[in-house]
């Protein structure tokens, strides 16, 4: 496989962040701390990551926009393109030595998502996209599942945190859709739900209220394998309501029909 400047530029920035990800992760596991203390040393993990991926990017394009998690959006001077970073996804996991994290890493070049990677550096699984190239995992070609029936299929779904979200609307809708499937999951980080779609591990996947930096890459990767990423309403443009429906054309479909008569019967309070 031959990749193009533009994705060895955003490798190199995600194995670079990833060795300090890496480090931190393993650190973690021999902090005798207080409760308070691991959350601020994964804030701190999280911070870093960010800075050695705007870092590199920013050496590599200087021009460019960037929009992070934790750094907020910087301007660039080339107002067509802007990355969009998630420097540690499924922090929770990360918090809890769960080997199950990413890199979250997408660019936006007028408005549209031309280039996304997933890097999980715990287990050294890169997801790679461009617009027209397809959608790999480290060498390997990756295609949506061909799964047709929602009874058969695996999906996940992201649940907020208590301090927010909707927890009424969230309950009806995993109740829904946990009625339809052979097997509902919550693996807690969005990208890696994402990229599990795009590589046919998982039938669907959907969540509410995701940000960009969660979804732009993923999103890249599940339309790259074949597959559809909306809204809840099929909107293209699943970064404006942060709502999210991802699977094969079927499941995808079946997917939001379920979601959307989940809505009719049990109004959200
Ligand atoms: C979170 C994870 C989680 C999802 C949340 C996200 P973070 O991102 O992707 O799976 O359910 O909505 O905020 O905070 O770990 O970067
Ligand atoms: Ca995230
Ligand atoms: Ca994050």
């Amino acid at each position: 496989m031959l990749r193009s400047a533009l994705l060895n530029v955003m490798i190199k920035a995600a194995l670079k962040a990833a060795r300090t990800l890496k480090r931190d992760f393993g650190e973690l596991e021999h902090l005798q701390v207080s409760l308070k203390g691991p959350a601020n040393f994964v804030t701190a993990a999280d911070r870093r990551s960010e800075e050695i991926l705007r870092e590199e990017l920013d050496r590599a394009r200087p021009n460019y926009g960037f929009l992070g998690e934790e750094g907020g959006k910087r301007e660039g001077s080339d107002k067509t393109h802007t990355w969009i970073v998630d420097p540690l996804d499924g922090t929770m996991n990360f918090l809890h030595g769960i080997p199950h994290f990413a890199i979250s890493l997408a660019l936006e070049r007028e408005g549209a998502i031309v280039a996304g990677i997933v890097y999980n550096p715990a287990t050294d699984e890169l997801f790679s996209a461009e617009r027209g190239k397809g959608a790999f995992l480290n060498e390997r070609r990756l295609r949506v599942s061909a799964r047709k029936r929602l009874a058969d299929a695996v999906v996940a779904c992201g649940l907020p945190h208590p301090s927010r979200g909707d927890a009424t609307v969230e309950r009806r809708d995993t109740a829904a859709v946990q009625d339809r499937v052979a097997g509902l999951r919550r693996f807690g980080a969005a990208a890696l739900d994402l990229a599990w779609v795009a590589a046919g591990r998982l039938d669907g996947y959907w969540e509410r209220g995701l940000s960009p930096w969660d979804a732009a890459a993923g999103v890249a990767l599940v339309r790259e394998a074949g597959g559809f990423a909306t809204d809840l309403a099929g909107g293209e443009a699943p970064f404006v309501t942060g709502d999210i429906v991802a699977g094969n054309e079927t499941i995808h479909r079946e997917l939001m029909q379920t979601l959307k008569e989940a809505g009719k019967l049990v109004p959200p309070i």
